[in-house]
Parts: C-alpha cells; sequence; structure tokens
C-alpha cells in the first residue's frame, strides 16, 4: 500500500453538526424535516415548528465538541476527515451579496485544529443541505439562478480556504437525482401534479453539472493544486439472471449513473447520455456555450460512496430500499437490519468498473455499516459485526489496488462518529467507531465511548492495511 493513502472517516454537517442557529446560520432544508416515523418517509415541514423534534438542530453536537471528536480521529491514527460546510452557515439565506463572517470562521476553527494533527479535510460543498430560502423563494435547482449562488458560495470557501483545504468536492451523490425520493435531498424540489418530471429532472442534472464544471474551473484558477473531485452513489448492479436481457437491463441501470460521470469526467454528453434522452422522449435544454463549458474543466478524481449492490432483470423479483437507491433483492446476499444488502467482493467490482471506464484515481469516501449498538453497564460497546463488515470490505479494497492495479487513493468510514441517519433521521441507526450517547428522542448526554472497532480500525490504519494481509 502506497505511504501517502488516505485513510479516515467521513461525515456531512447537517447530520453531524447542530448548532443549526447558532452565529448567523440560516435554515436549510434538514433543519425542517423530521426523523420517519416506522419506516414512512420523512416529512417535510415549510418552516421550524416549535413543538417538534428535528434530528439536524443537535444532531451530533460537533458544533460545540469538535475538539474532543478531531482529537479521537487523530488517536486512530485519520490521515484524512471527509466533511461537508453548511452553505447556510456561510450564506444563511443563499441569495446575498456578502458571506457571514461567523460560519467562516467556524470551519476555520475546524480547519486549523485538522491542521494541528495533520488530518486533511475533504470538503464536500454540497451535502443535501440546500437554504431553505432557496427553495421558498426560487424554487431551488427549478431555477436556473441557483447556479449564480452556488458558484459565490464555492468562490467564497476556496478564497477563504485556499491555503487550508486542497481536496474538495462539489455535489454529493449527484446521481440521486435521477432515483425516487433523491430529488428533495440533492435539489430542493418537491415534484407537483403539474411537473414533467423526467424533463425537470434532466433539467436540475444539467444545471448542476454545469454548476460542477464552473466550480472545477474556478478551483484550479484560485489554487493550482487544489484536487476537485465528484461524487456518486455506486449502485452496482448484477442481471437477476445469466440471461442476456437481464444483463442489458442491468446495464442500463448503472448507465443513469453513467450519464453524471461521463459528463464529469470526460466533459460532454456521451451516448449513454443521449440513448437516456431518446428513450425519455426529450432531453434538457443547453447552450453550445454551455456544452463548452462542461469541456474546458474537468474533475481530478472520481468519489463514490458504496454500501450495496443490487439486481435488475426482466422477471419477478423482491424490490428494496438502499438509502436512496431502489433495486432488486440478490438471493445471495445477506442484508443489514435495514435492509441493505452486504457486498463487499461488488465493492472491488465497482472499483474495477469505474477505474476501467475512467482512468482517472478514485476514493471511497462513503462505507460503512449501520446497525444498532448496544452499550454495556461496564460501558463497552462490541460491534464485531461492523469490524466484520469493514474487515471484508476493505479487504475487497485492498485486493482491487494490489492484485487488480486500481488507482485508489483514500477510503473514509461513512459516519465515524455516530450521526444521524440521512434516511430516517433516526440515531439508532449507528455507523459510528465511537458511540454518541443519544436517542431517536433527542435524550442522552452526548458523551462520546470508543467502540470496539475504534481500537481495531487504529491497528488497520497504523498497519496501512497490513492486518488483512
Ligand atoms: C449516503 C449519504 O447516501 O448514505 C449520507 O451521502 C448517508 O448522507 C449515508 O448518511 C447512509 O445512509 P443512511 O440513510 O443510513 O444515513
Amino acid at each position: 500500500m502506497k505511504e501517502n493513502f488516505l485513510w479516515g472517516g467521513a461525515t456531512a454537517a447537517n447530520q453531524f453538526e447542530g448548532g443549526y442557529n447558532e452565529d448567523g446560520k440560516g435554515l436549510s432544508i434538514a433543519d425542517v424535516t423530521l426523523g420517519s416515523v416506522h419506516g414512512q418517509p420523512r416529512v417535510i415541514h415549510d418552516d421550524v415548528h416549535g413543538d417538534c423534534l428535528y434530528p439536524s438542530h443537535v444532531a451530533s453536537d460537533f458544533y460545540h465538541r469538535y475538539k474532543e471528536d478531531i482529537k479521537l480521529m487523530s488517536e486512530m491514527g485519520f490521515k484524512c476527515y471527509r466533511m461537508s460546510l453548511a452553505w447556510t452557515r456561510i450564506f444563511p439565506d443563499g441569495d446575498e451579496d456578502k458571506a457571514n463572517e461567523s460560519g467562516l470562521e467556524f470551519y476555520d476553527r475546524i480547519f486549523d485544529e485538522l491542521a494541528k494533527y495533520d488530518i486533511e479535510p475533504i470538503v464536500t460543498l454540497f451535502h443535501y443541505e440546500m437554504p431553505l430560502h432557496l427553495v421558498k423563494k426560487y424554487g431551488a435547482w427549478r431555477n436556473k439562478k441557483l447556479i449564480e449562488f452556488s458558484v459565490r458560495y464555492a468562490q467564497t470557501v476556496f478564497e477563504r480556504y485556499k491555503h487550508k483545504v486542497r481536496y474538495w468536492i462539489t455535489f454529493n451523490e449527484i446521481n440521486s437525482l435521477f432515483m425516487e425520493e433523491g430529488s428533495w435531498h440533492s435539489s430542493g424540489v418537491i415534484f407537483n401534479e403539474e411537473d414533467d418530471i423526467g424533463q425537470l429532472q434532466l433539467q436540475i442534472a444539467h444545471y448542476q453539472l454545469l454548476t460542477s464544471a464552473k466550480i472545477v474551473k474556478l478551483g484550479h484558477q484560485i489554487n493550482r493544486n487544489f484536487k476537485i473531485g465528484c461524487m456518486v452513489l455506486y449502485p452496482l448492479t448484477y442481471g437477476a439472471t445469466c440471461k442476456p436481457v437481464d444483463q442489458l437491463l442491468a446495464m442500463k441501470k448503472i448507465n443513469q449513473t453513467y450519464y453524471f460521470l461521463d459528463v464529469h469526467v470526460r466533459g460532454y454528453y456521451s451516448n449513454i447520455c443521449e440513448a437516456y434522452w431518446k428513450k425519455m422522449g426529450k432531453g434538457p435544454d443547453f447552450t453550445e456555450d454551455e456544452l463548452y463549458e462542461l469541456k474546458e474543466e474537468t474533475v481530478d478524481f472520481i468519489s463514490f460512496s458504496y454500501y450495496f449492490s443490487e439486481i435488475e432483470g426482466q422477471g419477478e423479483f423482491e424490490r428494496i430500499k438502499g438509502n436512496i437507491s431502489i433495486g432488486g433483492k440478490n438471493p445471495y446476499l445477506p442484508m443489514t437490519k435495514w435492509g441493505w444488502q452486504i457486498d463487499p467482493l461488488g465493492l472491488r467490482i465497482s472499483l474495477n468498473q469505474l477505474y476501467d471506464r475512467y482512468q482517472i484515481p478514485l476514493f471511497v469516501v462513503e462505507n460503512g455499516l449501520g446497525a444498532e449498538d448496544v452499550l454495556l453497564e461496564n460501558g463497552k460497546i462490541h460491534d464485531n459485526y461492523r469490524i466484520e463488515y469493514l474487515k471484508k470490505h476493505i479487504k475487497a479494497l485492498l485486493d482491487a489496488i494490489e492484485d487488480d492495479k486500481v488507482n485508489v487513493i483514500g477510503y473514509t468510514v461513512w459516519g465515524c462518529i455516530d450521526l444521524i441517519s440521512d434516511s430516517t433521521g433516526e440515531m439508532r441507526k449507528r455507523y459510528g467507531l465511537v458511540y454518541v450517547d443519544k436517542d431517536d428522542n433527542g435524550n442522552g448526554t452526548l458523551r462520546r465511548i470508543r467502540k470496539d472497532s475504534f481500537y481495531w480500525y487504529k491497528e488497520l490504519i497504523s498497519s496501512n492495511g497490513g492486518i488483512l494481509e
């Protein structure tokens, strides 16, 4: 393994920070979204209602506990920490001309703290937290003006942190736009009856891809050493049987992800995109100048989340839901308690597929097991199931690097310190190597407790993956 491999952990601001209205922060869409009850979709409000419990408001309280948390990361030997910026800390409404200085200072403190421990920040600009004001006033990504606001925000943080951050990611899981339930997360758009949903999705995708291209160009102008990546959810899809038609359907499913990657990495709408437009009977509106902009500068690396795989085919099979993607159930795979199919080998296959296709560095920025942990009276958390999950996935990653010669620059465990779930808003679905004492009703001391997986991951990093050989 390369000595500079970026081992670490990942979080997102709205699931981890809390402090939802502190120091001038505005409301984001996450701040008005309730936790789900009995597996039902999360309910979204148009404002904060005083008597409701919104999971993002306190989350894991990183806002006040970042020193302790970063120290824990350093104790595990993290080389990097993937985090996101809350857009609403910096531009509370999203459309202001001037940034909120207190919000900028908060992230200065975070980056300075990380620097103390030589932990490289990997910063996502847009991780499911559109300013609520932009939804109300402009209809969020329905409106082309969002490009201007997003670029202004990116420019502000690039200039402010150009000597503190080198790795940036534009849109988290941009391809979730084409997935059921993905639109609100990624775009702040709720479809209504008059909407031509297919057309709208294609248009939003175009606006975001164009924004990403503009941001990559701008970032490289501000600091040539910036490494700016894209990010997708990678729903590896197998044919439900070895019938050729099932393979074709599986291929078409994954092509929806290549739709985005082709533009991000190659800089143009490929045949896959055109085929998708043909199938939908429509395409996005764009100008020749915009097509030129897509091509001008492309991303430096591809980052992705990998949690499960799916199957696709002609026959009848059960459909199950991952975080956002919905796919067929594979009879050969075990599942988590939340019904996500566990497929470590699939990670090796995914890495090979992506590298073979794009030939630029890859970064696994989300992987991990959401499970219920038990805090014993003696203060221990024996999460062997998580260690097993991570062991198998990281072994698959190492095999892709060592045996298949895939170029991977890093790996970050999702929710390295417990945070609230994105799909459900629950706290009891935990990913962390560190336990946070809090329950779904918001009770608890928020105390941090090292789980068994904490010690295992520490050993893994200090051996640079060697303990798995
Ligand atoms: C990814 C998101 O989709 O999956 C994260 O980028 C999310 O924000 C993660 O938390 C795990 O999903 P969940 O629903 O279990 O939190």
